[in-house]
């Protein structure tokens, strides 16, 4: 899909997971011949195609490591896409960042209308739950119930949504550094934390065993912020798909406000380069991890 990455194990890689996520999603949203129609039209439209598909690849490649079977770690790519395919049409609303385009198309509330998109964002957070308490995923419901747990921790008021309150909160008053990377810390790292975590809790690799991957999470969750505000600040929004220049407009603090944009680029390429560094005790079966480190820093969409 265009992502621009010469051909490599890591753009095989992400070629790989698209697909199976768009076809997974497919199966899982059929369109109903009745007055909900236009909800599963709906929640097709955000979730199908579109976006880079970072996490699902993060889940993936991290359950990789520990030997998971293919098709449990592709439904549970799912239900974390799921999740960040609803915060971004609750993001994209006029109440909240009021965006025409996503992913190269109008975003859902301009395709459908306000009210189907709010509909649609809360189906595919309950969606995400239902494929993960679903037998395919483990036949051992201490895992589906871990993986849950685990979802629901990161995209709550202590995770994804947190963040998003202190983002509109940002706009109204000027963070500091510390909070500022707070707020990143929720509203984008506890996500891609929660996809490495969900690939281990697959792998079922115990929970003294994941420091290193929860270290190499905190630092490629906030690398991919920076990212984030830096293709705001200076980025092409053809190849973004999305509108930028929004966070200057809204005199938000963000690490390029703060920092400007040369530091919070060293800052971005320094965390990614920590975050490889914590996966030194593995080999090439991590290798993926570390060029997606290297690919969130270095991104153009
Ligand atoms: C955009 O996320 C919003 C953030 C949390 C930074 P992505 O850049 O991962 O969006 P898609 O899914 O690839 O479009
Ligand atoms: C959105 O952050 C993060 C979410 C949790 C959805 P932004 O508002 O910066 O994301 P974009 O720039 O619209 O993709
Ligand atoms: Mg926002
Ligand atoms: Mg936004
Ligand atoms: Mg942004």
């Amino acid at each position: 899909m265009g992502l621009r990455l010469a051909d490599s194990p890591l753009a095989r890689a992400f070629e790989r997971v698209q697909r199976e996520v768009d076809v997974t999603f497919d199966a899982l949203l059929p369109i109903p011949d009745d007055a909900r129609a236009r909800l599963v039209e709906a929640m097709r439209y955000a979730a199908i195609g579109g976006g880079k598909r970072v996490r699902p690849l993060l889940l993936v490649a991290t359950a990789d490591i520990y030997g998971v079977a293919r098709e449990p770690a592709v439904r549970a790519a799912c239900a974390i896409e799921a999740i960040h395919a609803y915060s971004l049409i609750h993001d994209d609303l006029p109440c909240m960042d009021d965006d025409d385009m996503r992913h190269g198309k109008a975003t859902v509330h301009r395709a459908f209308d306000e009210a189907t998109a709010v509909l649609a964002g809360d189906s595919l957070h309950a969606l995400a739950f239902e494929i993960l308490s679903m037998p395919e995923i483990s036949g051992d419901s201490f895992i589906r119930a871990e993986l849950v747990q685990t979802l629901a921790a990161a995209s709550g008021a202590s995770g994804m949504a947190g963040g998003q309150m202190m983002d509109i909160v940002a706009g109204e008053r000027q963070f500091d550094l510390h909070t500022v990377t707070r707020l990143q810390q929720l509203k984008t790292g506890a996500l891609l934390g929660a996809a490495v975590e969900m690939g281990a809790i697959l792998g079922r690799c115990p929970e003294e065993g994941r420091a290193h991957l929860r270290a190499y999470s905190r630092d490629i969750g906030l690398a991919y912020q920076i990212a984030d505000d830096l293709l705001d600040y200076d980025g092409d929004e053809g190849k973004a798909g999305k509108s930028l220049r929004k966070d200057t407009h809204r005199g938000k603090a963000t690490f390029v406000s703060l920092m400007g944009a040369d530091k919070a680029r060293h800052q971005a390429q320094a965390l990614a380069e920590q975050a490889v560094g914590h996966l030194a005790g593995h080999g090439e079966e991590a290798d993926i991890l570390r060029a997606l480190a290297r690919f969130i820093v270095e991104r153009d969409r």
